[in-house]
Parts: structure tokens; C-alpha cells; sequence
């Protein structure tokens, strides 16, 4: 609950007229994470799919799930974290957010769906530091509706402030990108285990800053592809980071994520922000009402 609709709780309190948790959306608790070894399809029932969304352009071509272009991650009921580079063109041109949908609580790209599985993006804040490819590369999609509560297949990620991660940590990523290079996208939510290293291990990438990104190694011949920009990487179950900058596809020994420590700063501000400003516009009405009311 935000501090606007505090504000209003307080106000409305003496006359009645607030509904007992309203706006609130269940947390994930739920830490028993179980790590899943190497790669390949999630199974059905796993905790750690329900707080990734695909990204699509508004309208599909052929088949549901044709317009994925990114993956993104559940922050709010409201608010979608992913990679800045998903939503801007080389010229830091952000897309018309009306020409995003957001498509949550499933598994497979590729099933039909119906309303209460999607929403519709309103705004698209980057941050301030962001350079193509480089670092700062998050963005974050703010819906013009609230996802339904209490969808058992879309939750909010797990986070936790100032989450460490150390070298040689084992974690996981996961997305619907390019099952290989140049090849189609994967239908079935794919994961794939990675180990945390040190930054020295990503230097030989293109453009690889140390400052705010991680660096990890992928189990096997794993890499990132087209598609899977935005994934998440859960590293003991929480949210370590997102996938960001320019990644190849091909003979990869390294990957980077942006570190999610690093950016929540700014998400967190940006985040109540957005759900500020959209919740306070009916406030000095209501303040107005109170007042006559009350006196
Ligand atoms: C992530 O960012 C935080 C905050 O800037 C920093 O303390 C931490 O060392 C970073 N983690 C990695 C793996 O670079």
C-alpha cells in the first residue's frame, strides 16, 4: 500500500467507507527454492515462473505469442522490470507504451489466453544513467490496470534488500528466447543454471563495465538470445538481477545481468512514484468531501 492510499485510509477511516485489503497483492513467502540442474524446460508447478511476463508488441501476427519480443519480471501488480535497450531504439527513443502488452501467468508463449492474463503498459520510465548496451540498462513498464489479485500464476518477485551475492554463487535465469542462434523462439519457458564470477572472467565481453553489472558463467554451452533480454536471474530464490547489454548468442563462456542492488534505488523511487501519481488524483475531491462531511 502506498503512501497516497494511506492518506486515504486515514481520511475515510470515521465514515466507513473503506473495504477491508483492498489494493494489496498477496507476497510470495515462498523460499523453498529448489535449484534445478542445467538447462531445459520448467516443469509446470515451479514457484519460480510466476513472476516473469512476456513482452509483445499489441497484436499477434499469426499465432498468440508471435509479438514476444522481451521478458520482463513481476515488481508490482502494476509495475514490470526489464531491459531499457527491450523498449528504446538506438537513439534512446522510448516505444509508444500503448503499443506494449504484457502477457503474465503462463508458461508457454505460445497458448491463447484470455484478458485477465495481459495488460495493457501505460508509461515506460529508463533510468536516468542508462547507455545502450553498456550499464543502467532497466526500464520499467507501468500497466494501466492492476494485474487480478490473487492469480496464483502471477506474483510479484521474490526480493531482498541488498541481496549479496558472492563469486561462485549458483543461480538460475530463465526465458523464451531463441532456442539457438537464428533460430525460433522457445514456446516453453526455458531455464538455464549460471555461476556467479568475478568481473575479470567477463572482461573479453563487448563493452562489459564492472560498475552494476554482474558477471556470471552459464552451465554448459548456455547463453542468452534474442528474447530473452529482461529475464530475470534468481540467485537463492531472489531476484539478483536482470538480463541487460549487448549479449552474443553464440561460443559464449560469459554472461552479464545488471545488479538489481545496484538499480533498486532507483526502481523502488520510481515505483512508488508512478503509483503515486496515479492514485492522488482524486485526492483533493475527496480531501474536499471529507472536510464538509467531518465538519
Ligand atoms: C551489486 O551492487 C551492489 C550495490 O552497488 C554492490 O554492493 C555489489 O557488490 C554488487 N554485486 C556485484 C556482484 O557486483
Amino acid at each position: 500500500m502506498n503512501s497516497c492510499q494511506l492518506l486515504y485510509v486515514w481520511l475515510l477511516l470515521p465514515l466507513g467507507l473503506v473495504s477491508a485489503g483492498r489494493g494489496t497483492f498477496t507476497r510470495n513467502s515462498d523460499d523453498e527454492f529448489q535449484l534445478l540442474i542445467a538447462g531445459g524446460i520448467i516443469p509446470d508447478n515451479s514457484k519460480y515462473t510466476r513472476s516473469i511476463v512476456s513482452i509483445r508488441t499489441l497484436k499477434y501476427i499469426q499465432y498468440y505469442g508471435d509479438n514476444h519480443f522481451c521478458t520482463g519480471v513481476i515488481i508490482s501488480s502494476r509495475a514490470i522490470l526489464t531491459a531499457a535497450h527491450c523498449v528504446t531504439d538506438r537513439h534512446k527513443a522510448i516505444m509508444n507504451p500503448h503499443g506494449i502488452l504484457v502477457v503474465f501467468g503462463t508458461l508457454n508463449r505460445l497458448d491463447a489466453y484470455d484478458d485477465d492474463y495481459k495488460r495493457h503498459v501505460n508509461r515506460v520510465e529508463l533510468h536516468p544513467k542508462y547507455r545502450r548496451y553498456i550499464n543502467y540498462d532497466v526500464a520499467i513498464l507501468y500497466l494501466r490496470e492492476r494485474m487480478p489479485e490473487n492469480m496464483r500464476y502471477a506474483k510479484p518477485i521474490a526480493k531482498r534488500r541488498r541481496l549479496r551475492i558472492v563469486e561462485g554463487m549458483s543461480c538460475i535465469t530463465m526465458g523464451w528466447g531463441q532456442v539457438y542462434p537464428h533460430g525460433p523462439y522457445a514456446n516453453q519457458l526455458m531455464y538455464l543454471d549460471v555461476t556467479v564470477r568475478n568481473h575479470e572472467f567477463c572482461k573479453d565481453m563487448d563493452n562489459f563495465k564492472a560498475e552494476g553489472n554482474i558477471c556470471v558463467e552459464p552451465f554448459a554451452e548456455g547463453q542468452l538470445c534474442p528474447g530473452d533480454m529482461g529475464s530475470p536471474i534468481l540467485c537463492q530464490g531472489y531476484l539478483a538481477g536482470i538480463a541487460g547489454g549487448a549479449q552474443k548468442c553464440e561460443g559464449v563462456k560469459s554472461i552479464k545481468f545488471v545488479n538489481y542492488t545496484h538499480v533498486e534505488k532507483w526502481i523502488d523511487k520510481t515505483v512508488r512514484a508512478l503509483s503515486g501519481s496515479s492514485n492522488c488524483i482524486l485526492s483533493p475531491i475527496l480531501y474536499a468531501l471529507y472536510i464538509m462531511i467531518v465538519a
